[in-house]
């Protein structure tokens, strides 16, 4: 069985005084050993972040991260930079990330590789947008996605991924894919796993649903078969949170 991962996706929110205020008021919310819980945060929160949550079960993790180890790439963040500041995981390839900061999936698949190398678990995003999938090529523009991104990924690392389905046009818009729909990529994006590694890797990697997920339709989306958890944006910033960890109890 696939532990549930529910992570928080901060984005560009939070000043490093109100992070570890919401570290505070979230903590005893999110204590849940039957999932792993994971805030993503900005660069600067990292430190007060992992700090504020010393003595809980919360993971922190990046937003992003470059694909050198160091060097002359100025306001960039280096995976050893992460790990010695005690990050656990880091989000690749958000579509935010691929519309405003030109990131593709062949620096994706850099990044991916790289975090790999350093112990740092990726969450890779992928997610088709609104033509897309009026268009009828959802499957395919998620399948090239995953498939470049993990080029040169070992079956042994694959199985520790997390792969983050993430419908464009469910982010920040309030309009959560219907279970159905989001059940039937995560599957798509299982299968297309075992395509490329076999059935034991497509078994232990972790696929999450993200686009407007909240208290209310966080329990019927990770009852689903192929959906181990969820990649939560503005609901991570509330204490409704607690609620989204603590979906079995809603
Ligand atoms: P929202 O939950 O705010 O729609 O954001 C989803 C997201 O982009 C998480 O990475």
């Amino acid at each position: 069985m696939r532990k549930k991962i529910i992570a928080g996706n901060w984005k560009m929110n939070m000043t490093p005084s109100e992070a570890v205020e919401l570290v505070n008021t979230l903590k005893p919310l999110v204590d849940n050993d039957e999932v792993d819980v994971v805030f993503c945060v900005p660069s600067i929160d990292i430190i007060p972040v992992v700090e504020a949550v010393k003595g809980s079960n919360i993971q922190v993790g990046a937003e992003n991260m470059y694909f050198e180890e160091k060097g002359a790439y100025t306001g960039e963040i280096s995976p050893a930079m992460l790990t010695d500041a005690g990050i656990k995981y880091v989000v690749l390839g958000h579509s935010e990330r691929r519309e405003y900061f030109a990131e593709t999936s062949g620096t994706v698949n850099k990044k991916m590789l790289k975090a790999f190398e350093h112990g740092i678990t990726p969450i890779m995003c992928c997610g088709e947008s609104l033509e897309q999938r009026e268009q009828g090529v959802t499957m395919d523009f998620i399948r090239q996605q995953v498939k470049v991104g993990f080029q040169g990924v070992t079956a042994e690392q694959a199985k520790t991924a997390v792969i983050a389905y993430e419908p464009i046009w469910a982010i920040g818009t309030g309009k959560t894919a219907t279970t159905q729909q989001a059940q039937e990529v995560c599957k798509g994006i299982r299968e297309c796993i075992a395509e490329i590694y076999d059935e034991s890797v497509a078994e232990a990697i972790r696929i999450q649903y993200g686009g407007s997920v909240n208290a209310e339709t966080a329990p019927d989306l990770f009852a689903q078969p192929d959906i181990d958890g969820g990649l939560v944006g503005g609901a991570s910033l509330k204490p409704d949170f607690g609620k989204i960890v603590q979906y079995k109890q809603g």
